[in-house]
């Protein structure tokens, strides 16, 4: 239908047009968005297609992960950054679905677009998606299949899941298991909110397969041990120092010149320091000290020469350039405290471990620790990869699985997938638009229909008939099959339950609750102010 825009009679010689200008504006901001969700529609689902992401520096990075792509893109036009924006907030909120969210988000504007068009006020679209919105979340709640935090089987289903549809999917016997272990090793009973995935470490190395990767059962260290000197690279019967103080001779704060006019001078200088050395490392051995990890300074040497080859003697396994923000982790894990300053170093303050060993991993070598008494509530995973792409791909999709294992822990429910609950909504929604009045019924009904984007995608995707497939869905699903889904890899409907296709109540519900947010917001506005 043609835009019905009313203009105003303006004065002699008057060109603006208030109301086309507000019309413009608004639907500019809409097209813009939806591009930004055409451009990763392709990539929904586990026959989606991956995206080369080629970044202006010259990186190429390999994914499928909505979320990367859009954070990658340079995108100026105000209304689809706030697409971007979109995706980072599933990020944040479940971690997986941000392509869904996008591709939601996309349709739902192209139904707007529709019933602006068509003369209804945005106030009302946006309360009756307002309205749809909730009524939504409670359609996917009855839906929902509570899983119990302890059913690993279920939360290894559910990672498979979120795993299917990334470059790495053939290798999710592995990651799954891994992430479900992570999650609940570093989840406290009885505190399901208290899931952080900081005190997951993935290290990743260069060098083997995704399925040489391993979750360690202790810690990881991304340096090597120290050999310069000839100290040990294993450990038996560790004990633990985290230092943060330097073995080295100190420094001035100021700009310092000494003048040495002959050798015996330079002796004593040099005897100086090597006493002023030897005194450190003797209070470190005498703590009981044998493996010390020391933290990078930026001030001055972290440890020299001549301290190493003292530590080697003593032979005190050394590992340097431990990075200041992983103190924190490592200290957790280690059941230790960080020392800093020699005078503190109690055995107390020690951590114990059976093993600390040097590893050659790949063309560099990690550091495992492991025995660990009084482990603290995290997990080290080491990721292996054939190539940087691989790899950093592996990474990112394992921390989608790792964040649909928390959406699990925080809200124990899970919900079929591959478009089975999208169908639900519509099958419900336009149920019950049908009992309401005015225009409330009408937009409902349009925010359904949008909803069909996802399952219509999916089977677009994977080479089906989306038009055949979606017809048919709504035909078992109206017969009570609502667990019914696309199968993409036999390219017919099954029961998703059967097929073992799950995903978190979480996941799909922040996607239409952030979608139809942003789609209210997006709506709201009717003018763009540039301020300088
Ligand atoms: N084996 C499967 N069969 C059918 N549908 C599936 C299968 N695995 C996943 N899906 C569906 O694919 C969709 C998820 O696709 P995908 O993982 O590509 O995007 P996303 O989760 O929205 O975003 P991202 O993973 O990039 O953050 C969900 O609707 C899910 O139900
Ligand atoms: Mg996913």
């Amino acid at each position: 239908m043609a835009p019905q825009i009313k203009t105003r009679e303006g004065k002699k010689g008057e060109l603006f047009s208030e109301d086309k200008r507000k019309l413009d504006v608004r639907t500019s901001n809409i097209e813009a968005a939806k591009a930004v969700a055409d451009v990763i529609r392709t990539s929904l689902g586990p026959r989606g297609m991956d995206k080369m992401v080629q970044c202006a520096d010259g990186e190429v990075i390999i994914t499928n992960d909505g979320a990367t792509i859009l954070n990658k893109m340079r995108v100026t036009q105000p209304a689809a950054k706030m697409l971007v924006e979109l995706s980072k907030s599933q990020d944040v909120v479940a971690g997986d679905g941000t392509t869904s969210v996008s591709v939601i988000c996309g349709s739902l504007l192209n139904t707007t677009l529709e019933l602006i068009n068509s003369g209804i006020h945005p106030t009302v679209i946006s309360d009756a998606f307002n309205k749809a919105q909730a009524k939504s979340l409670e359609i996917l709640k009855d839906m929902a299949i509570p899983v119990a935090s302890d059913d690993r089987e279920s939360l290894i289903r559910c990672a498979t899941t979120s795993l299917s549809s990334k470059v790495v999917s053939q290798y999710s016997n592995l990651l799954s298991p891994m992430a479900v272990d992570c999650v609940l090793n570093i989840s406290e009973e009885g505190r399901p909110e208290n899931v952080d995935l900081r005190n997951v470490k993935i290290i990743k190395k260069l060098g083997g397969t995704v399925d040489d990767s391993e979750l360690v059962d202790g810690l990881v260290l991304d340096q090597r041990a120290s050999k310069s000197a000839g100290g040990p690279s294993k450990v038996p019967n560790a004990k633990i120092g985290l230092i943060q103080f330097c073995i080295s001779p100190p420094k001035t704060d100021m700009d310092n010149s000494i003048v040495v006019s002959d050798y015996t001078q330079m002796d004593r200088i040099l005897k100086e320091e090597r006493k002023y050395i030897l005194g450190i490392v003797k209070k470190i051995r005498a703590s009981g000290c044998n493996c010390l990890l020391i933290q990078k300074s930026i001030l001055r040497d972290a440890v020299t020469d001549i301290a190493l080859h003292y530590l080697a003697k003593a032979k005190i396994l050394v590992v340097r350039d431990v990075a200041r923000e992983d103190i924190e982790y490592i200290s957790k894990t280690l059941n230790c405290l960080p020392i800093a300053h020699v005078d503190h170093m109690k055995p107390e303050k020690l951590g114990f471990a059976s093993m600390v060993a040097s590893t050659p991993t790949g063309s560099s070598s990690v550091v495992k620790i492991t025995g660990i008494k009084g482990k603290g509530r995290t997990a080290s995973v080491l990721m292996r990869g054939s190539n940087k792409l691989v790899l950093d791909e592996a990474d990112r999709s394992l921390h989608d699985a790792l964040c649909v294992i928390r959406c699990l822990v925080q809200q124990p429910y899970q919900i079929p997938g591959g478009g089975a609950p999208e169908i639900e909504l519509i099958r419900h929604l336009k149920a019950w638009s049908k009992t309401l009045s005015g225009m409330d019924g009408h937009c409902i009904t349009a925010f359904a229909d949008a909803l069909e984007v996802i399952p219509y995608t999916l089977a677009e995707n994977a080479g089906l008939n989306p038009i055949q497939i979606v017809t048919q869905l709504h035909k078992l699903h109206a017969e009570g099959n609502k667990y019914d889904g696309i199968n993409v890899r036999k390219g017919t409907i099954t029961d998703m339950l059967k097929e073992q296709v799950v995903q978190p109540l979480l996941v799909s519900s922040s996607a239409i609750n952030l979608a139809s947010e942003c789609v209210r917001m997006i709506l709201k506005i009717d003018d763009i102010v540039p301020v300088r």
